[in-house]
């Protein structure tokens, strides 16, 4: 079973059991600054697992793709993806416990489907705590489809309980899905969800059936939901008795794209070598490796109809981080270019992802800016050194302080290994206890923004956030009125204090345009009109006057939000909302500020008071 085939048995499936098929989102998120990426199948679908209506009706299904960077410097080895793609299916307020397991189980076990021998699966269901009750519910259901006592394991909150950790919100247990590889158990205490190696995660069943309230009570929810998660690359690991995803054909031709680029370069230097064989030597395969994921990574993040650009900041770092790391251990291997391998992404994934054939030549050329860019640092990095080292040759001890190397590689973005090497052609070493330590440090800040962030997608939909969102709508109207139907929104960045919007218009603002701009958004808001939302054909929409984002996918149906009546409507656009019922809640609108934010694209940031 490859992934291909996976894919689309699983949205085949779910819809043969009424489940809509909606497309996947964008990689970057909108509207919401909590996070830099999409980080899980229900990511997008937070505003609707919180009651705001899908236009695709209540029973859902799709594939997505996400990026998870918290473990960005665990990979390299067999098992770490930055970039991966999740299945799922939802629930909004329809099926839940009995319902979704017993669709989960039949996609699992029947030949028609995953054919999965039954007696290979075991499951986990929480074990209750103080807050909730013991998931028996779950338990009963998977009794009763033939599963025996001692492949259900009752797990504690840390490993059977979805939703916002320390904060308010929708969460609830879940119950998780495991392959026996048939291993040894470790132990008497061996079973589903122990971590020895036996049993792999396959799938996993979130119940959101609590709100989570300030006084940290846990409430029943009148409206349930189930949100399930099954991660492409690592099902398709299993299936195919593969011991790691580089191993699947997800990655074939990726690698065989690298240990290409490594023999070009080779021969290029004079020699006919053999092409290298993956798995031959332990050194190389983690370069390999890195740089697979992540070439896979940047590629989709810049074929991405919400694509970045390399910078120094949020996402844009990221992809910068992603992109370089994969340039130094290409460099390693003697691959002179990242091209060839972003190609063989491109062709190997534009398929499933048109967005990504689509960008093709734009991924290729900011690629090779950025590894340009990338190759004057080292040289600059270089520099650098050169420039440090009759002061490190007084050192007696030969040995530079770790410190100074972490801000080589923190201010250069030299990396540490070439700190070393140079290091070691002037007879000297590097205090690497002293810069794994400043390592550490910085590395564990990144990892405490990364999962702080993705709880942050669950509460974010706060009150000020959506009169923001709704603020949004005007000013993009207002902007159209006031300079004209060229500006089209190119992005969009919401806090519960401030919104940040980037339009495509050619030359700054003039000072009296923000004046007019702000007093329309401001007349609307006075004039207290009604917000409404429709659901109709992305063509119906359009033709009824709504501005829909170019570039964004839609559904079959979309949601249409208007503000004011009748054909004087001011505003409407295809959006998923949630939107405030009336303008009159939102308070005074003000731009504070009107800036460049890249070429042909200007960003205005605006309060509400
Ligand atoms: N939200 C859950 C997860 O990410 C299930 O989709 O695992």
């Amino acid at each position: 079973m490859n992934a291909d085939e996976l894919r689309s048995k699983y949205i085949e499936f779910f819809v043969s059991h009424g489940h809509a098929r909606i497309e996947g989102k964008s990689l970057i998120p909108e509207n919401d600054p909590t996070v830099l990426f999409t980080t899980a199948g229900m990511h997008p679908l937070v505003p609707y697992l919180l009651g705001e209506p899908h236009p695709a009706g209540n029973r859902l299904v799709d594939y997505q793709k996400c990026i998870r960077t918290g473990d960005i410097d665990s990979v390299g080895d067999p098992s770490h993806l930055t970039f991966f793609e999740m299945l799922g299916n939802w629930s909004l307020g329809d099926y839940f416990k009995e319902g979704a397991i017993k669709m989960s189980w039949e996609f699992l076990t029947s030949p028609k489907w995953l054919g999965i021998p039954a007696e290979k699966i075991g499951v986990t269901v929480f074990a209750g705590d103080e807050n909730a009750p013991r998931d028996d519910e779950s338990a009963d259901v998977w009794r009763a489809l033939g599963i025996p006592e001692n492949r259900i394991s009752y797990r504690p909150k840390e490993d059977n309980w979805w939703g916002p950790a320390g904060t308010t919100g929708p969460c609830g247990p879940d119950s998780e899905m495991f392959y026996d590889i048939g291993k040894e158990s470790c132990g008497p205490d061996c079973g589903p969800g122990c971590s020895c190696g036996k049993w792999l995660e396959i799938w996993n069943d979130v119940f959101m059936q609590y709100n989570k309230n300030a006084q940290g009570v846990y409430e029943p929810l009148a409206r349930k939901c189930v949100d399930t998660g099954m991660g492409i690359e690592r099902t398709v690991t299993i299936l195919n008795g593969k011991k790691s995803v580089y191993d699947t054909e997800v990655f074939a031709s990726i690698i065989a794209a690298v240990t290409a680029a490594m023999g070009t370069a080779a021969s290029g230097q004079g020699g006919s070598r053999d092409v290298y064989t993956y798995g031959t030597k332990t050194d190389t395969d983690r370069s390999i490796r890195i740089i697979c994921d992540h070439v896979r990574s940047a590629a989709f993040i810049l074929g991405d109809p919400r694509a970045i650009s390399p910078s120094n900041v949020g996402a844009g770092y990221v992809l910068r981080r992603l992109i370089r790391r994969a340039v130094r251990h290409g460099r390693k291997l003697g691959i002179e270019s990242l091209l060839p391998i972003a190609a063989a992404v491109v062709d190997k994934f534009g398929g499933p992802y048109p967005e990504l054939a689509a960008a093709r030549a734009s991924i290729m050329d900011e690629l090779a800016r950025e590894e340009g860019k990338f190759l004057e640092t080292l040289q600059k990095g270089e520099h650098e050194f050169e420039k440090l080292l009759p002061n490190l040759l007084k050192d007696s001890r030969k040995c530079m302080s770790g410190r100074l190397a972490f801000k080589l590689y923190d201010t250069y973005g030299f990396p540490i290994e070439l700190t070393e090497e140079l290091a070691a052609e002037k007879g000297m070493t590097v205090n690497r206890e002293e810069f794994d330590e400043a390592f550490k440090k910085h590395q564990e800040l990144s990892r405490a923004q990364g999962g702080q962030a993705f709880k942050g997608g669950l509460v974010d939909q706060g009150e000020m956030a959506v009169k923001y969102h709704t603020a949004t709508h005007l000013l993009h109207k207002a902007l159209r009125m006031v300079l004209g139907d060229h500006v089209g929104q190119k992005g969009s960045n919401i806090t519960a204090d401030r919104m940040r919007f980037d339009f495509s218009h050619g030359e700054p603002m003039t000072a009296d345009q923000i004046k007019q701009v702000q007093a329309i958004v401001n007349e609307q808001i006075t004039k207290d009109l009604p917000v409404t939302m429709e659901v109709s054909t992305l063509e119906a929409a359009k033709a009824a006057g709504a501005i829909a984002l170019f570039g964004e996918k839609y559904e079959s149906q979309v949601k249409v939000y208007t503000v004011g009546e009748g054909s004087n409507f001011f505003s409407k656009e295809v959006c998923g909302g949630p939107h405030v019922e009336r303008t009159g809640t939102m308070g005074r609108f003000t731009i504070q500020k009107e800036q460049s934010s890249s070429a042909g694209v200007r960003r205005i940031r605006a309060v509400l008071e």
